[in-house]
């Protein structure tokens, strides 16, 4: 069995479908297309969990809210805040916490019988200007990383089912990434927040996440070689998340690539999750461009699949309405399963019949 009991789906199914599912030709392999069946519920007989980033702070909360609250309860069982758990949004000023906004997102979650992925304990970006400013010794900085990783990891113990403990501590030829907390502290921030999330938290699954580990080379092997020197140290990893922001055509690894990239992290006794999934496209996009994009996810769920240690997949955001992709890279955008108007694309139905009929 990949993870939990199944869950009940009861309230959050209730809530209306999205529409429109005829407006779009379907990809190979062909799914029905009165076939109106969510993700979550594919992905749950799978015993997988199917995820989407969430950013409350836009279009949640905004005037389109009700729609996108609707369908992110209707097809997904996990949910990760995109921002609303980074150091800079939760301690804003040293010692003053404001979990306000998290917890709308955690309570949305419970209400609606989904599981909460934490983004991100300890992370080189997104950090109060309070810390980066200021002049720290090692022992302070220490004290800084203990007392945010128990705090927040504490307010949210059995809440959060697993963390991002350590977010892209290595730069992409492999080395130990500079930043706040490595220069602070050189490469032992990584076990000490590992154990320090372990000690608030003792059931919540701590993961390595990073990008470019998907598939063979430098990076990949730098973050096997940190994973297993902290297993063989008795730090209390449990997973490496394989981020998954991928280039469509060429950019996204094949399924067998993915697979056994998969199974050399899942040797060392770790749970191996897609944590950040999207596939940019050139904007405006074809009908050609979706169809490779509908591949590309394809490859990624069945690579999933055929491995036991991933139980989860994230999507970083589900309508292309809201995502990072297009003010990062100027000219792309399209990433994720839902157009703008939150009518499924081709990567729609490509992930929900790999998760029906498997990879
Ligand atoms: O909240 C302000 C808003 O008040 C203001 O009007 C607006 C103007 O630009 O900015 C808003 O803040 C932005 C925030 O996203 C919320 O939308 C920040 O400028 C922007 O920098 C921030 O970007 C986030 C980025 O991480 C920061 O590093 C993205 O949303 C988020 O998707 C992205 O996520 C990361 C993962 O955490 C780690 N892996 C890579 C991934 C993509 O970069």
């Amino acid at each position: 069995m990949r993870r939990h009991a199944p869950l009940a789906l009861g309230a959050a199914l209730a809530i209306a479908a999205c529409g429109g599912e005829t407006t779009t030709s379907p990809p190979p392999p062909p799914v029905q297309a009165a076939d109106t069946t969510p993700l979550r519920t594919y992905a749950a007989a799978r015993g997988l969990f199917i995820g989407s980033a969430v950013d409350r702070g836009f279009r949640y909360a905004g005037s389109d809210g009700v729609q996108f609250r609707s369908v992110l309860a209707h097809q997904f069982d996990m949910l990760v805040p995109e921002n609303d758990m980074k150091f800079d949004h939760l301690q804003p000023q040293q010692g003053t916490y404001v979990f306000v906004h998290a917890d709308s997102l955690v309570a949305f979650a419970a209400a609606n019988g989904m599981q909460v992925r934490g983004h991100t304990l300890v992370w080189h970006r997104q950090l109060p200007s309070w810390l980066t400013s200021g002049t720290w010794t090692p022992t302070q900085a220490e004290s800084l990383l203990a007392a945010h990783v128990s705090t927040v990891v504490g307010h949210y113990r059995g809440q959060v089912r697993e963390w991002d403990v350590v977010n892209e501590a290595l730069a992409d030829d492999g080395t130990l990434r500079p930043g706040f907390w490595a220069d602070h502290i050189g490469a032992d921030y990584i076990a000490q927040a590992f154990r320090a999330a372990h000690q608030a938290d003792s059931t919540a699954i701590l993961f390595y996440n990073d990008y470019g580990i998907e598939w063979p080379g430098a990076k990949a092997d730098s973050a096997y070689a940190l994973l297993a020197r902290l297993r063989a140290q008795g730090v209390p990893v449990g997973g490496v998340g394989s981020q998954g922001h991928f280039q469509y055509a060429g950019g996204t690894p094949s399924a067998d690539v993915l697979a056994a990239n998969m199974a050399r992290f899942a040797a060392l006794g770790l749970q191996v999750h897609i944590t950040e999934l999207d596939v940019r496209v050139p904007v405006p996009s074809t009908a050609d461009e979706l169809q490779t994009q509908a591949q590309n996810y394809q490859s990624v769920v069945a690579a999933c699949l055929r491995t036991a240690a991933c139980n989860t997949i994230v999507t970083w955001g589900f309508t292309d309405r809201e995502s990072w992709i297009p003010s990062t890279f100027s000219g792309w955008g399209d990433a994720l399963l839902l157009d703008a108007t939150y009518h499924p694309k081709p990567a729609f139905f490509a992930v929900r019949s790999t998760l029906k009929n498997g990879g």
